[in-house]
């Protein structure tokens, strides 16, 4: 029976299955009262009962039990040893990216979030860090770009918006080869559908605002780690640079895990159904989904995710069609962002990709004909009627 007052009173769940894992999170309930919703802890600070008598919690930026929950569900369902909730998902690369000293070099994955290419562009830079791009889709460009300096390997599969697959065991021996830290980008599978650290990644991150929230209504970021050498370093920065999540926010993604497991499941089948019609569409010249069998990484992603995930990418037959169907769209939101119940449509080359070089956007097929879709919750079918009509109308 389970000690009602105890914090620390908490098991890694790990006889239970991971949608078991989602709706109890670590604690699960409340402590103090049993609440079996937990409690947004709203407090800055905590009393002491004397000198040396801390409950565990003596200042927010430090500790506090709504983001501490959080924190432990997440390392149990990404199976790493601690996470960090952070502000939102480009706090937390930041951080990630903080375990560098200056002069060194991270390469990472060539179709990657516009955002953290930015990060590399302007602020690393100054700290004189480099950032190379590469095809991580073959694990020989990967070798090729190590050198001396490259302290680091940062990748997201399936690539955004060109859904690219890469083989995280493969990079994670290149990585431990030469002793480089290897950061998986997790968010657009979750932990639901691939877990980077049971396949030799070291750290892993989320933009939380996606699928983890999973309701369009909070900004987050998550890292998970495994050695205590970098959990200290984050913890470190976090408590440095005050970028911790807040307990009301902490307490929407609490909830928003514990649907996590059915989300991700209807997400996947209607960018299955939608990815399906559009190859189907005259006007459509190609579709992008790590779900077709003849897509570029079909058998990685067999084996390495348990499914294939809510976002895909497509191209039209020119730039005016773009501007046509981002103006008839009507059940789908023209809006930036992923992993929400309200289908999106976004135009990465003005928003997602902005910060991204055109030359790079063009040599990855990111041009002003292509168009990306999260794919939500609701009816298949309605979603693909709301497509028809706006491309073919
Ligand atoms: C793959 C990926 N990583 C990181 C981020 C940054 O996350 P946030 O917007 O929460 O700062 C995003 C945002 O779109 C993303 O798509």
């Amino acid at each position: 029976m389970k000690n009602f007052d105890n914090f620390n009173d908490y098991d890694r769940k790990e006889n239970l299955h991971f949608d078991s894992q989602t709706v109890h999170g670590a604690l699960g309930h409340d402590p103090f009262s049993g609440a079996v919703s937990f409690p947004i802890y709203q407090a800055a600070t905590f009393r002491h009962r004397g000198l040396f008598e801390s409950t565990g919690f003596d200042y927010s930026r430090l500790q506090n039990p709504t983001r501490q929950e959080l924190e432990r569900t997440m390392a149990i369902l990404e199976r790493g040893e601690r996470a960090f909730a952070f502000t939102s998902g480009q706090a937390a690369n930041a951080a990630v990216f903080d375990l560098l000293n200056p002069g060194d070099e991270v390469v990472l994955c060539d179709d990657i979030y516009g955002g953290t290419f930015r990060l590399g562009d302007s602020p690393l830079r100054k700290q004189n860090l480099t950032f190379t791009y590469v095809d991580m889709c073959d694990p020989a460009n990967v070798e090729k770009a190590i050198s001396a300096k490259t302290k680091m390997l940062f990748l997201e599969t399936p690539t955004n918006p060109m859904m690219k697959v890469a083989d995280i065991s493969k990079i994670a021996e290149i990585a431990h080869a030469h002793g480089l830290i290897f950061v998986v980008d997790n968010t657009l599978m979750s932990p639901y559908f691939q877990k980077p650290l049971t396949l030799g990644a070291d750290i892993v991150v989320h933009s939380g605002t996606k699928f983890i929230g999973g309701h369009h209504d909070v900004l987050a970021g998550i890292v998970v780690l495994k050695d205590k050498e970098y959990i200290d370093q984050i913890q470190k920065h976090l408590i440095t640079y005050g970028s911790q999540l807040a307990p009301q926010d902490a307490w929407l993604l609490i909830r928003g895990l514990k649907t996590l497991h059915l989300r991700m499941e209807r997400h996947s089948e209607n960018a299955m159904k939608i990815a399906n019609w559009l190859r189907t569409q005259d006007k459509v010249k190609k579709v992008y989904y790590a779900g077709f069998e003849d897509s570029q990484g079909y058998d990685i992603m067999k084996k390495q995710c348990t499914g294939f995930g809510g976002m895909l990418s497509f191209a039209v037959e020119s730039a005016d069609m773009v501007k046509k169907i981002l103006k008839r769209v009507d059940l789908i939101y023209f809006a930036e962002s992923l992993g929400g119940p309200e289908t999106l449509i976004t135009y990465p080359m003005t928003q997602t990709h902005e910060s991204i070089p055109a030359e790079i956007r063009d040599a990855l097929g990111i041009t002003d004909c292509l168009l990306r879709l999260s794919a939500g919750l609701e009816n298949a079918d309605d979603l693909i009627a709301d497509l028809d009509q706006a491309i073919n109308g």
